[in-house]
């Protein structure tokens, strides 16, 4: 299987290879090894994104294949052109494999059993976001050495986030036990039978407590009464990340809200992997679009 849709469905063994690619890949000294040289990847963002569109470059770019870098905002997308004939149009001109975010879940699946050209999930609605999760396991991986046993908390606005999901679907197969914590209207009900929600202060325990943005670009009206309040009540301000243990790291996918889910200095932090993880995007890429374009 060349496309990567989610992880849900992947199997544990199959995770486990790219994980240990992306070692491969992290470890070697040179930054250029063209062994997809004479393949064509497109990106296709229908959804802005700085992170994950340029680890997906840099990736592609780090194994020689040539990059089409497609916007929504100057294609013919504005002219009212659908994403399917957008993906075909691309396909026909000869693409090995499409990196794709797309703002509404579920279209990517329909999309992947239409196109034959293997895609892969840069974001897909609140769905799933697989090679964030990767990327999150692989920093887990470094820094505790295995995942079995591990007490993950994801704490914020788990309804929105696809990255909650992708990490949970991924983290069960490997025997960690994963919390969630959030208010109750960022909660998604769907998961409560997956994961249990617990307080801010068990949450706060864990061996990773990773902070989740509040995606006020998803959010209904008024959700958010008052980012002061949000960041007293599930914040995790200086005061808190003090009282965690020595050897939890915090993670967070970015972009952070700094001051509202996440105080300023605790980005910064010791405990802190939040740039680390933004680093290991690159070799997760590189492993996946490698996986997704090899001869
Ligand atoms: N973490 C993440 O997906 O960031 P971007 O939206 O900037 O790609």
């Amino acid at each position: 299987e060349r496309s990567l849709l989610g992880l849900k469905e992947m199997s544990r063994n199959e995770i486990e290879s790219i994980l240990d690619r992306a070692h491969y890949w992290e470890s070697q000294q040179e930054k250029l090894i063209p062994v997809l040289q004479s393949r064509f990847a497109a990106n296709m963002f229908f959804e802005n994104s700085t992170r994950t569109r340029f680890s997906f470059e840099m990736a592609e770019k780090r194994l020689g294949a040539q990059v089409l870098n497609f916007s929504a905002a100057a294609s013919s997308v504005e002219k009212g052109e659908s994403i399917y004939d957008t993906v075909r149009t691309l396909e026909s001109m000869g693409i090995d494999a499409g990196v794709i975010r797309l703002k509404p879940a579920g279209v990517l699946q329909e999309l992947a059993e239409k196109v034959n050209v293997p895609l892969v999930n840069a974001g897909d609605g609140n769905n799933e976001h697989p090679t964030q999760a990767l990327l999150d396991l692989y920093t887990m991986r470094k820094a505790f050495g295995e995942l079995k046993g591990l007490s993950v908390s994801i704490i914020g606005d788990i309804l929105h986030s696809r990255v909650a999901r992708s990490n949970l679907w991924a983290l069960q197969k490997f025997g960690a036990k994963v919390s969630f914590c959030a208010p109750d209207n960022m909660q998604a009900s769907d998961l409560a039978t997956y994961a249990p929600y617990v307080s801010m202060q068990e949450a706060l325990q864990a061996d990773v407590v990773m902070m989740l943005r509040v995606q006020l670009e998803r959010h209904a009206e008024g959700m958010l009464r008052s980012a002061d309040e949000y960041r007293e009540q599930y914040g995790l301000t200086e005061e808190r990340a003090a009282s965690l243990k020595p050897g939890t790291i915090i993670m967070h996918p970015a972009p952070v809200n700094r001051n509202v889910e996440i105080d300023s200095a605790v980005v910064e932090s010791e405990q802190s992997r939040i740039f680390p993880q933004m680093a290991n995007g690159v070799p997760i890429r590189m492993a996946v679009m490698e996986r997704a374009m090899k001869l």
